[in-house]
């Protein structure tokens, strides 16, 4: 996609002595007490600050923390936890400011962190006023945020339109390199798998990734829909029997490419969804009626592995078992591993997918991890995100 990139603006020494408004997504879980749990996002956001802080620009930084009520503060909503990591981060004092939209003092060299940007009144709708505001107080606005680049709003989209320069940060970037690398032009095979409890929140992905790859992998409860639509007893199994049909298609889709969704051959059942369950091997058309398909089998992820072994390219989202139990943890484990000793390119997103990932240990053996949830799924429907169309209208002046 051809977007301006910050990194070619530094490149070029447009960025020293410039103000440089950076809208990260510093989203980050926190608990009861308001500690961060997860930083995966502040530090994904670092290296787009530093750059801009190495080339000599005045900084600042928003970002969204959770869904706040516009113009109503409340202290669970600041970014004060997310400053301070962020101070951590870099090294450096990171100041947060209130009540930014009117002016920001920042000068060459230093960073500020501007208040969670959805306690501005006219965030959410992309209110113009509030995004020309915010386009004034800037010379080059850079959108670093990929997680939140399937949203259009004032941070985001509507800054992006009237700022002087707008260009993307080195992280979405990244993100839109490798996601043209996986979708737009996959070394083939292209291998996707896609797992989660419902056909229903994920059917528009399944149907537009059924006219691109080679493989399409279903698990979890979407899976179950799938044997429904194959005629196999699914027993108590998590599934949508309304949707068999659109099952139905998206094999028959499949199947008319010369393509496949494999059906697996095994699964794990249990009689309870617990931890402690007693796991059961069986053959698919094996599914007693008081049983619960909660994993793949053994010889269906033995099958899986070989495919992602031979893939040119490999997408996931969604773990394709209940991983979080030890029982029921084999069908995801061995496909995390497939795909780390695979040298297919690989992409994988989505917050189960992550998990699974970090309790693998494989990070460093994936292809590329996002850093989007929804934003990530809106790229697998096929979807042109708005950060992205805004970008590229831009960079044609
Ligand atoms: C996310 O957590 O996926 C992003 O930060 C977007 O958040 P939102 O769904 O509240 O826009």
């Amino acid at each position: 996609m051809n977007v301006l990139r910050f990194s070619d603006l530094v490149a070029q020494g447009r960025v020293r002595g410039q103000r440089v408004f950076i809208r990260a997504d510093l989203n980050v879980p926190q608990d009861d007490a308001g500690h961060i749990t997860e930083d995966t996002r502040i530090r994904a956001s670092v290296p787009c600050i530093r750059m801009a802080l190495d080339a000599g620009a005045a900084v600042m930084v928003t970002s969204h923390l959770g869904r706040p009520t516009e113009g109503e503060f409340k202290p669970e909503d600041s970014l004060a936890p997310v400053a301070a990591r962020l101070a951590e981060l870099l090294g450096r004092p990171v100041p947060l400011k209130a009540n930014w939209v009117d002016g920001v003092a920042v000068q060459p060299g230093e960073v500020v962190l501007l208040e969670n940007c959805r306690l501005n009144k006219g965030e959410k709708k992309n209110n113009e006023e509030l995004a020309r505001k915010m386009a004034a107080l800037t010379d080059i606005f850079v959108h670093d945020a990929f997680g939140t680049a399937h949203r259009a709003e004032a941070s985001t989209y509507g800054i992006a339109q009237f700022a002087k320069v707008a260009c993307a940060g080195p992280l979405l970037a990244a993100e839109i390199d490798a996601i043209t690398k996986a979708l737009a032009h996959p070394k083939r095979p292209l291998v996707a798998i896609v797992a989660g409890s419902k056909v229903s929140t994920k059917l528009t992905i399944l149907q537009s990734l059924a006219a691109k790859v080679d493989g399409l992998v279903v698990g979890g409860g979407i899976a179950n829909t799938f044997l429904l639509a194959q005629g196999l007893p699914i027993g108590k199994s998590l599934a949508e029997p309304d949707l068999v049909n659109e099952a139905k298609a998206v094999i028959a889709a499949m199947k008319a490419r010369g393509a496949a969704v494999p059906i697996p051959v095994d699964v794990v059942c249990a009689k309870a969804f617990k931890a402690d369950a007693v796991a059961t091997v069986k053959a698919v058309a094996d599914v007693a009626p008081d049983d619960l398909i909660l994993d793949i089998g053994p010889k269906t992820a033995a099958l899986l592995a070989d495919q992602l072994e031979a893939a040119g390219t490999i997408v996931w989202n969604g773990p394709v078992g209940v991983f979080e139990f030890d029982a029921f943890a084999n069908g995801t484990e061995t496909i995390a591993r497939a795909i780390a000793d695979s040298d297919a390119f690989s992409i994988a997103g989505g917050g189960d997918t992550l998990a699974a990932i970090a309790k693998y240990g494989i990070e460093k053996d994936v292809g590329y991890i996002s850093t989007g949830g929804g934003a990530f799924l809106e790229v697998l429907e096929g979807k042109t995100l708005p950060a992205f169309e805004i970008l590229a209208r831009r960079s044609q002046g």
